[in-house]
């Protein structure tokens, strides 16, 4: 596993590979098993895989986030290598910025509500990062997680205009044994507040058992009541799955989207309905 961390750098190394196809994994480090099944799919689906360590602070609303984010190279690089990883490309900002070529993007209103009107500017730091990469990187398939859903569903817009051939490839959610989501943000929490955390996933559970039985608002309102119970909810929505709006029609398909803060923690979370 080759270890890269200047521009140039990544250009030479990519370009002996000829013809093989390219699957990336962009990660912000603090690795988990989510990213190492992502990993695992990127090395069944393509020849040659590139992992990205960048915490890209330009998708950071709160500069206190950004600074405690968990950060853990030495760990990180020993679990790509164990996944045979072929190159893991870590840039530093002033390099990766550098020559930033700012595009507009229509997103068609994914990016206005949910995560994105609770965290400003958000998706449009993921968008202007990616895009970095992906024009670098030129990779065939990138690996998203569906914790963050409507993010995926984002990059998959982006991508379906500025890099057509690119696949963009979700990877179901995995789980603590307690059902909490893995996430590089649960190592902040202690044993006790990650069993109270795995009452968000039993929420979810709850409101999927009960879609069709209580009206939407209601179950919306139960279910956030629920999660006030243990921590400070900022929503909790049953949206269209295709294009995140509160418009449902019985044939919809259909996701709970959660985000709640445990002491000071914001975790998010979301389960298909149907
Ligand atoms: O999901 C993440 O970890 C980040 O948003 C991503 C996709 C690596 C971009 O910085």
């Amino acid at each position: 596993m080759k270890v890269i961390n200047q521009l140039k750098s990544l250009k030479e190394e990519l370009s002996f590979q000829n013809n093989q196809s390219i699957g990336y994994v962009p990660t912000m480090g603090a690795l988990h098993q989510g990213h190492l099944s992502l990993v695992k799919l990127a090395k069944k689906k393509s020849q040659f895989v590139v992992a990205s360590i960048f915490v890209n602070p330009t998708q950071f609303n709160n500069k206190n986030d950004l600074k405690k984010y968990p950060r853990s190279l030495e760990n990180d690089l020993d679990l790509l290598n164990s996944e045979s990883v072929d190159l893991v490309f870590c840039p530093s900002y002033n390099e990766l910025y550098a020559n930033e070529k700012i595009v507009k993007v229509d997103l068609m209103g994914l990016d206005k509500t949910l995560e994105g009107s609770n965290r400003k500017g958000h998706f449009e730091g993921v968008i202007r990062v990616l895009n970095i990469f992906f024009s670098l990187i030129k990779p065939d398939f990138a690996f998203f997680g569906e914790k963050d859903y409507q993010q995926y569903l984002i990059v998959e817009q982006f991508a379906k205009t500025f890099f057509p051939k690119l696949k963009i490839i979700s990877c179901p959610t995995l789980r603590e044994s307690n059902g909490l989501a893995m996430s590089s943000r649960n190592r902040h929490l202690n044993n006790r507040e990650k069993e109270l955390a795995s009452e968000i996933y039993k929420t979810l559970l709850y409101c999927r058992n009960n879609y069709n039985k209580i009206e939407i608002n209601k179950l919306e309102e139960i279910c956030f009541q629920k999660l006030s119970k243990f921590s400070k909810p900022e929503y909790f929505e049953i949206r269209n799955s295709k294009n995140l709006s509160k418009e449902l029609s019985s044939s919809s398909s259909l996701r709970a989207f959660v985000a709640t803060k445990l002491s000071d923690i914001r975790l998010i979370d979301n389960i298909a309905m149907n």
